[in-house]
């Protein structure tokens, strides 16, 4: 089927409105992009504005600090013997814009040194370097990027000598792009000559790596758990030895950092189950009685955040993969052309991007571990400049964690 007919019928012949503008190369360029495409993602727009359908949703009790502390030796044997056996491995998830963040650069490159430079890969790096110095040996790292920060990320990486971390040890993939629409389904060109596209949020990861092959050296290397985690959080500890052990010998196939709520409502996604399955229930969800339920000792049981910090079982995502993730929509301002073909950066919403998340991965998984860390240690979400989770409030707690800035 060429791109005309294949466009015709999904009704998105929109995209080629300025085709006879184009040169024969700008032309290509076009339609190699839209066969790259996977347009049906752009159906979910029928559930715009209406809340999303979920199941059941039940206690799932944490690993909390005192649990821990009592068997943290145990733990941290296992997580150092599996370290050592080289049967762990880092995902960074850094495909995401950062737009609230305002910088055109990747987030990773933002720099939160205040008398030296000190970039937010540079953080991530130092904290993992902690946990090299402990087993005495490195872990593989797999950096995701998108289309759009793939060439910045790995050039700053290479001009910054990965920050002390091998190269052999450091691998770069890139995740897939999904097309913006307007409010009425129709998709957007960002250019004449160009569809508008967003990362497809930070679920695809283990597909990306399977299609990129990448997942080839984790095999090779008989990696067996693979420690995701965000960028924005520059206390974030990776391939922590307690929790890799605990997550083992509490043989879940999903260990998930947790901090203790704040106040009873704070915005932030809490663990739980869900139809029996464990899951995420965000923030909005959470009704006044979910909210407030204790349990036999008087303490709230929906009361523990994810930091978007998991060790997933590689074996287990290797049948995941193959269960489609669903698509979740996300109203956003995207650059496109006016009704003249003239580019436009829009002041306000115009249409949606389309993600997948990671509590979709969890939904899926056969079991699950919350295991609560302390949340001045290990969560300085960098989100906004200022304010709440900005780079102001992370600069408090590296510098309370003995970081100099
Ligand atoms: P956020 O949801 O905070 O999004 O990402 P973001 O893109 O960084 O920031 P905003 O919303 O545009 O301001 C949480 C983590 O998931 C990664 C991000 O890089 C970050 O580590 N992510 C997000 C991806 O890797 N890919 C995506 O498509 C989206």
């Amino acid at each position: 089927m060429d791109v005309k007919e294949k466009l015709s019928k999904i009704g998105q012949e929109q995209l080629l409105k300025y085709e006879s503008e184009l040169t024969e190369e700008q032309k290509k360029a076009l339609y190699e992009q839209i066969e790259s495409l996977d347009f049906s993602v752009v159906k979910n727009i029928e559930h715009l504005h209406k809340p999303e359908k979920r199941g059941k949703i039940t206690p799932l009790k944490s690993l909390e600090l005192p649990e821990i502390q009592a068997r943290e030796a145990e733990y941290r044997k296992v997580g150092v013997d599996a370290l050592k056996a080289g049967k762990v491995g880092a995902v960074l998830l850094a495909g995401g814009m950062g737009t609230r963040l305002g910088s055109n650069d990747p987030k990773g490159m933002y720099n939160v040194g205040l008398t030296r430079d000190l970039y937010i890969f540079e953080c991530l790096i130092n904290n993992m370097m902690d946990v090299v110095r402990e087993t005495g040996t490195y872990f593989h790292l797999f950096v995701m990027t998108s289309d759009l920060n793939y060439d910045s990320t790995t050039k700053f990486f290479k001009e910054k000598k990965n920050f002390g971390y091998p190269d052999e040890y450091v691998h770069f993939f890139k995740q897939e792009m999904a097309p913006c629409c307007d409010y009425n389904g129709k998709v957007l060109l960002e250019r004449k000559d160009k569809v508008a596209v967003s990362p497809n949020g930070n679920a695809g990861w283990f597909q990306s790596m399977k299609r990129t092959g990448v997942l080839d050296i984790v095999k090779k290397n008989n990696i067996e758990w693979l420690n995701v985690f965000a960028v924005d959080n520059v206390c974030q500890r990776i391939c922590d030895p307690v929790f890799v052990g605990a997550t083992i010998l509490e043989k879940r196939s999903v260990g998930a950092k947790v901090v203790r709520k704040n106040t009873r409502d704070e915005k932030v996604g809490v663990m739980c189950l869900e139809d029996g399955h464990p899951s995420i229930v965000e923030y909005y969800e959470l009704t006044d009685e979910l909210m407030d339920l204790t349990d036999e000792r008087g303490e709230r049981v929906y009361n523990f955040g994810v930091i978007l910090n998991y060790l997933f079982n590689e074996k287990e995502l290797e049948e995941i993969v193959d269960k489609s993730l669903p698509y979740h929509l996300a109203e956003k301002k995207i650059p496109c052309l006016d009704e003249n073909g003239n580019e436009v950066k829009p002041e306000t919403p115009n249409g949606c991007k389309f993600e997948q998340l990671v509590l979709d991965m969890i939904y899926l998984s056969s079991s699950c571990l919350p295991f609560e860390v302390v949340r001045e240690r290990e969560f300085a979400p960098i989100k906004n400049k200022t304010g709440v989770d900005s780079v102001e409030s992370a600069r408090e707690l590296l510098k309370k964690n003995g970081v100099e800035l």
